[in-house]
């Protein structure tokens, strides 16, 4: 009896003394998170769900890393360390001087996601992200705040540079390899903005009125097949509001989407300042707002006065902590600025050769070959744009301009022409009391004396001239400014053009811009155009490896360089409605965006989607299907032959024609894409395709399904979107109903959707 009393008393005291005991010690771990967060006060637990900006002042929350975009709250007494997010998606953006190391500290600026995209080279990207992720490791941060993967819907758009293409398979793609790249390292990725970002006018009230069909085939497919692929730590959400719901707050988006029909099990974050109403973030998922931390007192409050649900606060910290567990700072480790910055110039510079995309190369007029003399027009060409501006820029070591680039490899530049644009630029230089890359990027192009060019004529055997653009995040641009070319632009191009070709002599124009511009009124003028993008660090050197013909051109533009702006469908409703400061973007053009547009329609282009030359020919043969009956999935293959003279590398486009429904399709849409090794003169590769059910299916929104329907569908191998090579047929003999998804995000205005059928489509507003 005794025994057993005794045995009881020990056995009730055991598990209180074991609690104490824990409670004393209790550091977060992965078995413990609940406990954790019942540990924490109210006044912790929403510090946790916010960034630390307001609290940097106290010595206990300063910056980690200078120059870092935001850090998240710790809480020593239960081992939860802080951690650091670093922007962007062309590299590591910290200050150069930090605090803890006494050398100043580079970030590698990579070429831009849309010149990346042009790469079509998914272990390239992957490589480029491992790259990346060294650095935020490395430098300190636990989080890149990268890749973003909105669509570029339209040419004004202010950040069209940090994005990939206006074709989602493309962008979730591309995305999917960085953050694989950056994730193999130990740090974390951030895919971003979700969704339907792009408009920068009004950005953070901007409601985007889509189509279901719409959000599902083109808004939001790049985003799943991202998370699907690469299972990204964090989601970063967008500003605007998609069908008149704050994306922060938008439970359909966030939870509904997000994490019940992808399976996205990591961190929501919102984007820097997004929104007013906290508590609708906290409620409709925005597990961590950042950069905090000036909401704290209010959702103290709201939890007190009952307006928020304590339990709802909780969800969100567990996700907060539940990230913490994986980060390099939870694992104590310490930043040791060690870098191979050898490696990563190199690979930033493989990586911009291969972005890089010869438009037009008449009568071969390039590459120019060794040591010639060029003549070198444009303010760009003595101080390229390696990337945007805003969140997107990177602070790296300084770009060698194309005219270093050539004079480092033995070419001569005309002194008269580079004296004359020198002057312009230390003018603007001084007038900015600064060495103002960024005013110098967006001035205009001085006026060059007709008698400049002809007097120098006779000395150089080629032109090339460098038109620069530049944008980013918070503004949208103009047609005039942006789209268009200046007048003296214009008259650069036809001068240079007139002088040189009246002596028999050649005329390249090169584009330093992040997305296309105008081409088809002058493009007839010089004899080679090159798109050459904004590459990062070592633009100048790969874009004079790409002139001079050490390096073959494989990149391909993932984006159509339309003819007007006019004839871009999205052209009559951007930015939005009103038009100063719009409050809806009505996507009138439903899922026709890019070449699902002109393609369908018939519109001429002026270069299309997937187009790039080489200096070398290819030739495609030997198209294989497994079967002519489609059965859960196809496999395909294709030979490409390398039959020109310069060993180079070819990108093939794997398109689908699917059969028209009650339900219309584009005439045909991108499904796969591969692209060669180097190919020797002669070389073959044989390249694989697959296609499983998702990739032949349209969304029904009538039924909330994925459907591929029963019928002939046809499979078009291409150079590009228009150049296709090779065709084969197959069936489907029975619909398949390959996914049945929630009937969310319903439109909150009328869109006027452009359809072969029917010319509006209205879609009515749900109470
Ligand atoms: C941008 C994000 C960026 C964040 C942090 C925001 O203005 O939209 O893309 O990651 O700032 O710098």
């Amino acid at each position: 009896m005794n025994f057993i009393r005794i045995s009881f008393f020990f056995l009730s005291l055991l598990p209180i003394s074991a609690v104490l005991a824990q409670n004393e010690t209790l550091r977060l771990t992965e078995n413990n998170v609940e406990q954790v967060i019942e540990k924490m006060t109210l006044e912790e637990k929403v510090h946790m769900v916010l960034g630390v900006r307001g609290l940097n002042a106290d010595e206990k929350y300063l910056n980690k890393v200078e120059g870092a975009a935001g850090q998240t709250y710790s809480i020593e007494r239960l081992g939860i360390p802080a951690t650091v997010l670093v922007d962007g998606p062309a590299g590591v953006r910290i200050d150069n001087k930090q605090l803890r190391v006494n050398f100043p500290v580079y970030g590698t600026a990579f070429p831009t996601a849309s010149a990346m995209a042009a790469t079509w080279n998914l272990s390239l990207e992957e490589e480029v992200g491992k790259a990346m992720g060294k650095e935020t490791l490395h430098y300190g941060a636990d989080v890149l705040l990268a890749p973003g993967l909105n669509i570029q819907r339209n040419p004004l758009t202010g950040r069209n540079f940090e994005y990939f293409s206006e074709d989602p398979l493309v962008s979730g793609k591309m995305s999917a390899a960085l953050v694989n790249g950056i994730q193999s390292t130990g740090v974390g990725a951030s895919i971003k903005h979700f969704a339907v970002n792009n408009i920068e006018t009004n950005r953070h009230e901007i409601n985007a009125v889509v189509s279901q069909r719409t959000l599902r085939e083109i808004y939001l497919r790049g985003f799943e097949i991202a998370i699907k692929e690469s299972k990204p730590w964090t989601v970063m959400s967008s500003y605007n509001r998609v069908n008149g719901v704050h994306v922060t707050e938008s439970t359909d988006l966030l939870k509904t989407i997000l994490r019940n029909e992808w399976g996205f099990d990591g961190l929501v974050l919102t984007d820097w300042f997004s929104g007013t109403d906290w508590v609708g973030q906290v409620r409709g998922g925005s597990e961590l707002i950042m950069p905090g931390t000036y909401q704290a007192d209010y959702l103290i409050r709201a939890i007190k006065t009952g307006l928020l649900d304590e339990k709802q606060l909780d969800r969100n910290v567990k996700y907060v902590l539940q990230y913490v567990l994986k980060t390099p700072a939870y694992k104590s480790y310490i930043a040791d600025f060690k870098v191979d910055n050898a490696y990563h110039s190199s690979l930033a510079r493989k990586a911009a050769q291969e972005s890089i995309v010869l438009l037009k190369n008449d009568k071969q007029a390039l590459p120019i070959g060794k040591k010639k003399r060029v003549a070198l027009f444009g303010k760009s060409s003595y101080e390229l744009i390696p990337v945007g501006v805003g969140s997107g820029k990177v602070n790296h070591k300084d770009t060698p301009s194309v005219y270093i680039s050539l004079l480092e490899r033995q070419f001569i530049v005309d002194k008269e022409t580079k004296n004359f644009y020198s002057n312009y630029i230390k003018d603007i230089y001084q007038k900015n009391d600064q060495k103002s890359q960024f005013k110098l990027s967006f001035s205009s192009e001085p006026k060059l004396d007709y008698d400049l060019i002809k007097k120098n004529v006779s000395k150089n055997d080629i032109a090339v001239i460098t038109l620069g653009r530049n944008a980013g995040e918070g503004k949208d641009r103009s047609v005039n400014e942006f789209f268009e070319l200046s007048p003296i632009e214009r008259e650069i191009i036809k001068n240079v053009s007139d002088i040189y070709h009246a002596v028999g002599k050649k005329v390249v124009v090169v584009l330093n811009v992040g997305s296309p511009i105008e081409t088809a009124s002058w493009r007839d003028m010089p004899d080679a155009i090159l798109m050459a993008w904004q590459t990062g660090q070592e633009a100048g050197d790969a874009l004079v490896d790409i002139l001079s013909g050490s390096t073959n051109p494989s990149g391909k533009i993932a984006v159509t360089f339309p003819i007007n702006y006019k004839d871009v469908p999205s052209s009559d409703s951007f930015p939005g409605e009103p038009k100063k400061k719009p409050l809806n973007a009505y996507y009138n053009e439903g899922i026709y965006v890019g070449y699902r547009y002109y393609d369908t329609f018939e519109i001429p282009v002026s270069y299309e989607f997937g187009h790039g030359l080489s200096y070398s020919t290819f030739d495609y043969s030997n198209i294989s299907i497994n079967s002519n009956k489609f059965n859960e999935k196809m496999e395909i293959s294709v030979t490409v032959k390398n039959t020109g003279k310069f060993a180079g590398k070819e990108s093939v486009q794997l398109y689908v024609s699917a059969p028209q429904s009650i339900l219309e399709k584009p005439n045909k849409e991108l499904k796969d894409f591969a692209k060669t090794q180097l190919l020797k003169p002669g070389q073959s590769e044989t390249l694989n395709f697959l296609l499983n059910e998702k990739d032949l299916a349209s969304f029904y929104t009538s039924k909330s399904q994925w459907i591929a329907d029963a019928g002939e569908y046809k499979i078009m191998i291409g150079a590009s979107s228009k150049k296709i090579m090779l065709q084969k047929n197959f069936f489907l003999e029975k619909p398949i109903v390959v996914e049945t998804v929630n009937d969310v995000l319903y439109p909150n205005g009328i869109i006027r959707e452009i359809s072969k059928k029917n010319p509006i489509v209205k879609y009515p507003i749900k109470n």
